[in-house]
């Protein structure tokens, strides 16, 4: 029955037909959010390049940023902070379900279950006018969702959001209930803002798709995180602390990747579909899970990090990516691995509402043509007759 299925016909030839396979520098619309710039290694969002961003401001005010246009005033934040800060409850019932959920499930499918059940509370699904709301909420309530299926997948009780905290130091206060060190809520501020937008990226693209059929929010949001998932997108910053922790030893990392690219291995972290010559993201992403090295004595993983980047840079110029920092960096915060891409949810939320609005605003609805490469037209026999 099942082999079937399978299309006996089928032949992947894309090089041979008018297909960009992937969509390779395909330009399928325009935006005002962020540009990534390959041949200067630069990403802005609304104009501002990321790496002053992040040393600069706190990833609330990106967020302000990326939904308002501009960078907000001392009252515009505490305006927009007050709001996020008491919107940080979920209910009892979507607690129950985070609860509820396999203890073994991946923290990806939690989240996406939380952020459906937001839509499904939320009365005004389908009314557009009301998407910057419920973008806040949405920023405001995940990692709450997040924290609430870390504390239970430990077997712990949940830790209620504090409205005192900025969002760094609450996620972490939910998660381990308490504070860590100033340096360390810097790095993961700084995390967040790396990974808040990168333009028509799979996951943003993906919602974008999904807006553009006038669906709601909520269910692009989804949508966005089953993107993410994945390990060749977000799914990759778990990925990369599996690897390092498969080398463990500074001494073996070079062969490790030389064995891995004779293999034909992917290795996590590496490459880029829009940058060749490095992520505009790394060297500030790097420069921070390095202080998580010092902070904690840990400095095998960049040890390891630097063998690893020496070695493929010089066998095949490609370059880390930022889940090659991410990884390392969030393992010496104390998170779990596969914590690692729901924190990547927390901080591309805020990217994805930017793009859903955007899509919402200017829409024609995302239906691109493919090249059937299937049998040529028979016709049905009858039941008895078919070989
Ligand atoms: N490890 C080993 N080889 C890699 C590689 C990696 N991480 N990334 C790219 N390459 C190789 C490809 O195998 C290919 O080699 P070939 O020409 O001999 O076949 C060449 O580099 C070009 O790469 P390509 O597969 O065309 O890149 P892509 O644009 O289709 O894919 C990624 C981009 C990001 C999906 C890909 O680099 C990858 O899988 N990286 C690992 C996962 C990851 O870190 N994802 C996070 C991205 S931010």
């Amino acid at each position: 029955m099942s082999d079937r299925i399978v299309n006996p016909d089928y032949v992947a030839e894309p090089e041979k037909m008018n297909v960009k396979k992937g969509l390779e520098g395909a330009v399928v619309d325009t935006t005002t959010v962020s540009k990534v710039t390959p041949e200067t290694n630069s990403l802005i969002y609304k104009g501002y390049p990321v790496q002053e961003l992040a040393e600069q401001c706190r990833f609330e005010e990106v967020a302000y940023l990326l939904w308002n246009s501009e960078l907000p005033t001392a009252a515009q934040l505490a305006a927009f902070e007050k709001e996020e800060r008491q919107n940080r409850d979920i209910s009892k019932a979507n607690l129950e379900v985070i609860r509820l959920l396999p203890k073994k499930c991946h923290p990806m499918d939690s989240i996406r279950t939380g952020v459906s059940f937001l839509g499904s509370e939320d009365p005004r699904t389908w009314d557009k006018q009301s998407n910057a709301n419920k973008a806040l909420l949405m920023l405001a309530k995940i990692p709450t969702l997040i924290a609430a299926d870390y504390r239970f997948k430990k077997g712990l009780d949940f830790i209620a959001p504090d409205p005192t905290l900025n969002m760094a130091e609450n996620f972490f206060k939910m998660c381990f209930g308490k504070i860590p060190a100033p340096e360390v809520v810097k790095a993961f501020d700084v995390s967040l803002t790396l990974y808040a937008e990168h333009s028509f990226n799979a996951s943003t693209f993906a919602t974008r798709v999904i807006a553009s059929t006038e669906s709601d929010i909520y269910s692009a949001t989804v949508g966005g995180i089953g993107a993410l998932k994945g390990p060749l997108h977000g799914g990759a910053n778990e990925q990369v602390m599996h690897m390092m922790l498969e080398i463990n030893d500074p001494a073996k990392a070079e062969q490790w990747m030389l064995d891995a690219l004779k293999n034909k291995r992917k290795v996590m972290g590496f490459g880029h579909r829009v940058y060749k010559y490095g992520d505009s993201r790394v060297p500030t992403m790097k420069k921070y899970a390095q202080k998580m090295a010092d902070a904690t004595g840990q400095q095998k993983w960049m040890q390891i990090y630097d063998a690893l980047e020496k070695t493929m840079v010089s066998a095949k110029k490609i370059y880390p990516n930022l889940d090659f920092p991410a990884g390392p960096a969030y393992y010496m915060m104390g998170f779990e691995i596969d914590f690692f891409t729901p924190i990547f949810v927390m901080a591309r939320t805020t990217g994805w509402s930017a793009h859903i609005i955007e899509q919402h605003q200017n829409n024609r609805i995302i239906r691109p043509l493919s090249e059937y490469n299937g049998a040529t037209e028979r016709h049905v026999r009858p039941l008895n007759e078919r070989p």
